[in-house]
């Protein structure tokens, strides 16, 4: 097994693996959007840039093979400084409108954005803007905010194989859509709100209505799903507000769920929660009368 070193630890990873996968199975967290765990890695991003001894540029940790006696920078000036070129790029355009963005809490571009990025914008030009469109009745499209990681595009291709959704236009007036503004012909839709990593495609139900913040997840699952899906109810003072999936890794799914789960049950009545499971099989015992 290949041993190489990153950040002065040594970590022993399998052949073949990414030195984003050997970093997060050592416990180092490297920034990544574009990067899915279930697609093949497309390096569009570039916010998981690292420094590998030997190599003059820096590299994309989610694409980039290990082998045997590398030694990898994940957390130096250098990188810093890179990842700050990135997010200065990706947040040219952004609105910033956290406050009114129901992605905020939960978005990796504001956890980055805190972390990598400049107190203030240096570009004075005008942002672009896109008029304000959907997918269908139940999720919300926001192209201001989509920082084209593509992985919408990958998910309803690769995934729900429905060639539906794609890039249009090119440089800052790409613009993720349909050609007709139409929802996306899949019973499996939805997952594209959980895989897009910003504020871009929200779910329509829970607008404006919670703080992801005051959201209490509990695991649960309907016992009459034919995809046995296993949802997070996202609840807050009994009720519920939205349903995400929940990453099972022996699921054939992994972390995707079907758009019934997802969108039509709001009743709690309709879910088994996990905690009232149960998980050792229950004894009967018969009190046997002694003979007189
Ligand atoms: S809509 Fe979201 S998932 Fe799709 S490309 Fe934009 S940021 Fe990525
Ligand atoms: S996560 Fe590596 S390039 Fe996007």
């Amino acid at each position: 097994m290949p041993t190489l070193t990153i950040d002065g630890k040594k970590v022993e990873a399998a052949n073949g693996v990414t030195v984003l996968w050997a970093a997060r199975q050592a416990g180092i967290n490297i920034p990544t959007y574009c990067y899915y765990p279930w697609f093949p890695p497309q390096g569009n991003c570039r916010i998981c840039l690292v420094e590998i001894e030997g190599m003059p540029k820096l590299q994309i940790a989610c694409n980039t093979p290990i082998r045997d006696g590398m030694v990898v920078n994940t957390n130096n000036d250098r990188v810093f400084k890179a990842r700050r070129g990135i997010m200065e790029f990706l947040l040219i355009h952004h609105p910033l409108d956290c406050p009114i963005c129901d992605q905020a809490g939960e978005c990796d571009l504001q956890d980055y954005g805190y972390k990598y990025g400049f107190p203030v914008g240096r570009f004075r030009h005008e942002k672009r803007t896109f008029p304000k469109t959907d997918y269908g009745e139940k999720i919300a499209k926001e192209m201001n905010r989509c920082i084209h990681c593509r992985r919408c595009i990958r998910l309803t291709e690769d995934y729900m194989g429905v060639s539906h959704i794609g890039a249009i236009n090119r440089g800052d007036h790409t613009e993720i859509g349909s050609f007709i503004e139409a929802a996306i012909p899949s019973g499996f839709a939805g997952n594209v709100i959980d895989v897009c990593p910003v504020g871009a495609l929200t779910d329509k139900k829970m607008r404006f209505s919670v703080r992801v913040w005051d959201l209490e997840h509990v695991p649960a699952y309907r016992s009459d799903c034919e995809h046995g899906c296993k949802v997070l109810l996202g609840m807050y003072r009994g009720r519920i507000y939205r349903v995400t999936a929940r990453f099972d890794e022996y699921h054939t799914m992994k972390s995707m769920i079907c758009d019934e789960c997802r969108f039509e049950h709001f009743n709690l009545d309709d879910w088994v929660l996990e905690e009232d499971d149960i998980h050792t099989p229950l004894q009967k015992r018969v009190k046997v009368p002694k003979d007189d």
